[in-house]
């Protein structure tokens, strides 16, 4: 099993009737040991907000007919970037990708596959930084984005039942 096998495909908003049930049967499985957690069952809401930008920008791998993992995100708006309050004074470059969620299948994991999609993704933006967020109790995942290049801003708590974030950062293109 190895992310060299997987055929990544690009999709866009108008995309989204077609890949809507795709990012949420990925996103059930990578997440399955968390799933009664109310946060994470809110998903689909999650799915339609970012899926509704316009400018909605997602990347799924395949094995075959089968999806195994999504990256997706949406351009910040500018000069109201989550990192806008970590950093001052701001970058001189400041356009920003907010890189909104990964999710890799349980049986992909360990492969590659999660850097595959996330290049996949960010390779194609020209704006100038990536923002994520990752939950402060994952450090093993705040580690793993470290090791792309992400270093932590801050943290931030968006929604009174999600999860306290750390506020990651990197310059694009990815090292
Ligand atoms: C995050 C993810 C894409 C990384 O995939 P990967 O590169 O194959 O790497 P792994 O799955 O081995 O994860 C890296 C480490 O983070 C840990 N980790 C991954 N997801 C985690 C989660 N949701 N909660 C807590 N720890 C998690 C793993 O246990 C692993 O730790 P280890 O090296 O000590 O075993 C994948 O684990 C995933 O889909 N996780 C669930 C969804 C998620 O957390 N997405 C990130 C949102 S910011």
């Amino acid at each position: 099993m190895s992310a060299a096998d997987l055929v990544v495909r690009r999709y866009s908003h108008n995309d989204l009737p077609k890949i809507r049930q795709t990012l949420i049967d990925v996103h059930a499985d990578a997440y399955a040991d968390a799933m009664d957690d109310e946060f994470n069952q809110r998903f689909p809401w999650f799915v339609d907000h970012w899926g509704g930008n316009p400018d909605f920008d997602c990347v799924i791998a395949y094995d075959g007919d089968e999806a195994v993992a999504f990256a997706y995100g949406a351009p910040s708006t500018p000069y109201r970037e989550w990192w806008r309050e970590h950093l001052d004074p701001a970058p001189e470059k400041d356009r920003t990708f907010s890189y909104s969620e990964l999710a890799v299948r349980t049986k992909w994991r360990k492969t590659g596959t999660a850097e595959l999609v996330t290049r996949s993704l960010l390779d194609e933006r020209d704006e100038d930084l990536v923002v994520l967020l990752v939950d402060t109790e994952h450090p093993r995942v705040q580690e793993l984005y470290e090791s792309w290049g992400f270093r932590k801003v801050g943290e931030r708590q968006p929604f009174p039942d999600s999860p306290v974030y750390a506020v990651m950062l990197a310059e694009l293109p990815l090292k």
